[in-house]
């Protein structure tokens, strides 16, 4: 076997949405997939001058030799800074091969104190900002015959909330799940795979504020694993799906979760 055998993913282009955030799920799977060869577009609403120099310079050196990165400002809540990233991604690249969709918000709020902009919010970005992303790399995936996408749900849309979310982040990562098999049986005759990962609680910034030392030894507990989520067990899982190494894999709903959630 030769070495570029090794490198699923070697000359694709990826587009991370949700990366900038060096602690993020995002990051994390932008530099595995960098190390795996892929050339790698990050489009978060965080991106700033400052923060792309930092991943550039951070990720080359992680990953051993200088990242071809392009990062892209760009609020997934709006379709139309979707479409023209995505566009500018194609004019740089070439190409989409993989969208992995990290980008999301979280609430806490009891059922019952979700004031209803809250509610738009988290269905504006966790569900309709994937749903944009979704389309607009489509177009050309339409056009190039292939690609894949992951989009990353949570265990909340399967066993009703979670710690973290309340229902409104539950109800938002259910329809993240539909819409991916949805995809995925549109879109499959035309040689384009979707999936849908769900994991737990994972140590990122998401936690910060959201969660309590106590509620958080509390969960891990309940783990059979006995611990959290890394950012790269959700990567690992990512780089899984996007590869050709699931070439036969469509629809499915992955779960990451140290088995957590047995169902
Ligand atoms: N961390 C967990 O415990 C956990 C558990 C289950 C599911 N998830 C899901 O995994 C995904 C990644 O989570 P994470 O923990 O890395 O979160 P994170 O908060 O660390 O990172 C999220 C990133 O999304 C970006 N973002 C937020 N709103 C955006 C918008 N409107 N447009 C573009 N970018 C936007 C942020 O700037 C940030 O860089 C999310 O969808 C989250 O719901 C996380």
């Amino acid at each position: 076997m030769k070495c570029e055998d090794f490198l699923f993913l070697n000359n694709q282009v990826c587009v991370i949405v949700g990366a900038a955030n060096p602690r993020s799920i995002g990051y994390a799977t932008a530099e595995l997939f960098a190390h795996y060869g892929a050339q790698i577009a990050i489009l978060d609403v965080a991106v700033t001058d400052t923060t792309q120099a930092a991943l550039r310079t951070a990720m080359s050196a992680k990953v051993g030799r200088e990242v071809d990165l392009l990062c892209i400002p760009c609020n997934i809540v709006d379709p139309v800074a979707c479409d023209r990233a995505m566009q500018m991604v194609v004019e740089h690249f070439g190409q989409i091969d993989s969208l992995i969709n990290c980008a999301g918000i979280v609430r806490s709020e009891g059922m019952l104190d979700i004031p209803s902009q809250d509610l738009a919010l988290m269905l504006d970005v966790n569900l309709k900002g994937t749903f944009h992303t979704c389309q607009s790399a489509l177009a050309f995936f339409t056009k190039q015959q292939k690609g894949t996408i992951v989009n990353l749900a949570s265990v909340a849309a399967q066993r009703g909330g979670g710690l973290v979310g309340g229902a409104h982040y539950a109800a938002s990562k259910g329809g993240v799940v539909s819409l991916t098999k949805s995809i995925a049986r549109e879109f499959g005759p035309q040689g384009i795979r979707a999936n849908v990962i769900c994991p737990s609680m994972t140590e990122t910034g998401m936690l910060d504020g959201n969660v309590t030392e106590e509620q958080f030894n509390q969960v891990v507990a309940g783990i059979p694993l006995r611990r959290a989520g890394k950012p790269l067990d959700i990567a690992n899982a990512c780089l899984f799906l996007a590869s050709d190494l699931a070439a036969y894999i469509t629809g499915h709903t992955l779960d990451v979760n140290g088995g957590g959630h047995i169902h």
